[in-house]
């Protein structure tokens, strides 16, 4: 069967702010690791024919073994955009023909398969990106090296962006071809003239960044 639709899962940072023994998205929930729960809610979600993991160069071989044919594993980056770009390099190389991808991070472990389907729903309905948003609680500020505020953008227009983003092939390659840092892929779609579309994001796809969210992410897990 031809593969229609490849992800990329980055994994491959350090998780200095939740500070675990181990890099974040070998830190493990119940049992199974951020990563493996990443990997799996991918294949639940259905239409997945190929994920492939980027973690960091000493764990590939180890990663490899766990996941078995479940996964591509390589070696990430410095950046999250250069472990993204490694694995979307690999996943073109090994399905050539793919059309659609999705970058999901190991860190939002617990995002729902439904929301990996709403994204496919809207790359197949025509978008070339697509990013799950949420509106912001917090009333956000902008603020300059001081600390003194700058601004205060209207928060109605506000959202906070979760993964996975979906892209098709040549939209992400597109992004991805100039270099430059972004927090985000739609970032660097954005900059490359590409319209990103928006679908309404789920709060459990939230990040797993300190050890707060761990915290919760733990109690979340427990209650089933
Ligand atoms: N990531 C990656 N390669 C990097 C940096 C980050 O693959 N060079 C991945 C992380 O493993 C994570 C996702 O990108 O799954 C989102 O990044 P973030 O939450 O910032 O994770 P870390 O960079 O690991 O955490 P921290 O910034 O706290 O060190
Ligand atoms: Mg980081």
């Amino acid at each position: 069967m031809a593969v229609d639709v490849v992800a990329v899962v980055p994994a491959a940072g350090q998780g200095l702010r939740l500070g675990a023994a181990v890099p974040k998205a070998f830190v493990r929930l119940a049992g199974e690791t951020l990563l493996r729960r990443s990997v799996e809610l991918l294949i639940a979600a259905g239409g997945v024919s190929l994920v492939v993991v980027v973690v960091p160069a000493e764990l590939v071989q180890e990663v490899a073994d766990e996941l078995g044919s479940a996964a591509l594993v390589v070696c990430g980056g410095a950046e999250r955009s250069d472990s993204v770009r490694a694995g979307l390099d690999a996943a073109l190389a090994a399905a050539p023909d793919a059309r659609y991808v999705l970058v999901h991070d190991a860190a939002r472990a617990l995002a729902p398969p439904q929301l990996v389907r709403d994204v496919l729903a809207a790359l197949r309905a025509g978008a070339q990106a697509v990013v799950p948003v949420l509106p912001v609680a917090d009333t956000i500020k902008t603020v300059d090296v001081d600390g003194l505020v700058t601004g205060t953008p209207e928060r109605a227009s506000l959202r906070a962006v979760q993964t996975p983003q979906g892209f098709h092939v040549d939209a992400l390659r597109r992004a991805h071809a100039h270099d430059g840092a972004a927090t985000d892929d739609a970032g660097l779609a954005e900059r490359a003239g590409i319209p990103v579309h928006t679908v309404v994001g789920d709060p459990l796809a939230f990040k797993i960044t300190t050890q707060l969210d761990l915290q919760l992410a733990r109690a979340l897990v427990e209650a089933g």
